[in-house]
């Protein structure tokens, strides 16, 4: 059977001061399409995975969000971590809750914050990718066409390039690369970004698990089947923080060579920061992405604006900035100085 783990433990800390540790951009309406991002991937899924067979990992404190968001789960779907430790450990406990179930199970991994325009496309490959794994131990990815030399993601050299589209053996993994090293992958094209979104059947990840990150492996199996709700909090309230801090990208991917991946094209952006999702917005013919009922704008251009629905907005002679207002905070940055929102929130955190 098809599972789908969500993994939405992230903070989004780039998409500040909208996305803030009581509601990061994946509980978030950030698109103005009137659902969350979470609620977006739940349903991008539905024709794959029944409703019961859904697993969202994520930190304790937003269990009551989910629950809200997405009705259609119940509450042991719903897999809390205490703290924070990438996503190995999230998704080792998916695959410890996935076992007791069904050791035949084909799994998709899906961050709960990117956007997908082609749903079709996407559905199709996953389907295709769904056949490609069952009863194999390969690791599935699924890798786009870099257009820019983005640091923040994983990059895949593929065994050989008969075709742009499809599947193939990956020879390299790396993730994050420095910027030379960026560039030089984007010049050779041979390379393609990791989306971050996997498949795999149970066995090939728990085979890959007990290979190339034991220490997260045993402390998992020191968990019994039969737990009950509260002892399994107990046991994962124990075993978490001695799990290391790690990503599967790192944990797994780059190691592996049972790594394949699907390159295809629809429509992906991860929504990472303000400048992604300008990009994704529809604009005036100024250039400007607003979200918002009542924003007046004067010769201003290229701007990106997020104001509350109601609230009256008047911007003149601005070009080029994020101009996002939260209710209790204004933000006001020039938009190729966006990857500074990291520090302002940092710098924030040690004001208040
Ligand atoms: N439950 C849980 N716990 N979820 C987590 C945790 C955690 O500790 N850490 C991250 N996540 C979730 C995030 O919310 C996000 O949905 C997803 O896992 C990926 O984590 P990111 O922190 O956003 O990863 P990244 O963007 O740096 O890199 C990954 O995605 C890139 C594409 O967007 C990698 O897979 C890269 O290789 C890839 O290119
Ligand atoms: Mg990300």
């Amino acid at each position: 059977n098809n599972y789908c783990v969500i993994m939405a433990g992230g903070v989004g800390s780039r998409f500040w001061p909208l996305s803030k540790q009581k509601s990061p951009k994946q509980f978030l309406d950030i698109l103005g399409t009137g659902k969350t991002l979470i609620q977006m991937t739940f349903e991008r899924f539905s024709s794959i995975c029944p409703a019961e067979n859904y697993y969202i990992v994520t930190n304790e404190q937003y269990k009551d969000l989910v629950l809200k968001q997405l009705p259609q789960l119940k509450a042991d779907q719903i897999l809390l971590e205490p703290l924070m430790r990438n996503t190995a450990p999230c998704i080792a406990y998916a695959n410890y809750k996935i076992k007791q179930r069904d050791a035949n199970a084909r799994i998709i991994v899906s961050p709960a914050d990117h956007l997908i325009t082609n749903e079709t496309e996407f559905v199709n490959v996953i389907n295709e990718g769904l056949n490609y794994v069952d009863q194999t131990d390969k690791l599935l990815t699924l890798g786009l066409k870099p257009n820019r030399p983005e640091t923040g993601y994983g990059y895949i050299q593929v065994e050989k390039k008969a075709a742009d589209l499809g599947i193939s053996k990956v020879k390299t993994f790396t993730e994050k690369p420095n910027l030379d090293l960026a560039n030089v992958f984007i010049k050779s094209g041979d390379f393609y970004w990791n989306s971050g979104i996997f498949i795999w059947s149970l066995s090939a990840i728990d085979s890959a698990f007990k290979t190339y990150l034991p220490d997260i492996d045993n402390l998992f199996s020191l968990g019994t089947n039969s737990l009950n709700e509260a002892s399994e909090r107990k046991f994962i309230n124990k075993i978490y923080p001695e799990c290391p801090n790690i990503s599967i990208d790192y944990g797994v991917l780059e190691k592996s060579d049972k790594v394949y991946v699907f390159c295809s094209d629809f429509g992906w952006s991860d929504l990472g920061t303000w400048g992604s999702l300008y990009d994704k917005s529809d604009k005036d013919e100024a250039g400007n992405a607003i979200q918002g009922d009542n924003v007046m704008l004067y010769d201003s251009e290229n701007c990106l604006i997020n104001v509350p629905k109601e609230k009256l907005v008047v911007v003149q002679g601005i070009h080029d900035y994020i101009i996002v207002d939260s209710q209790d905070t204004l933000l006001i940055c020039k938009k190729e100085n966006e990857q500074d929102i990291k520090t302002f929130v940092g710098d924030v955190k040690v004001l208040k």
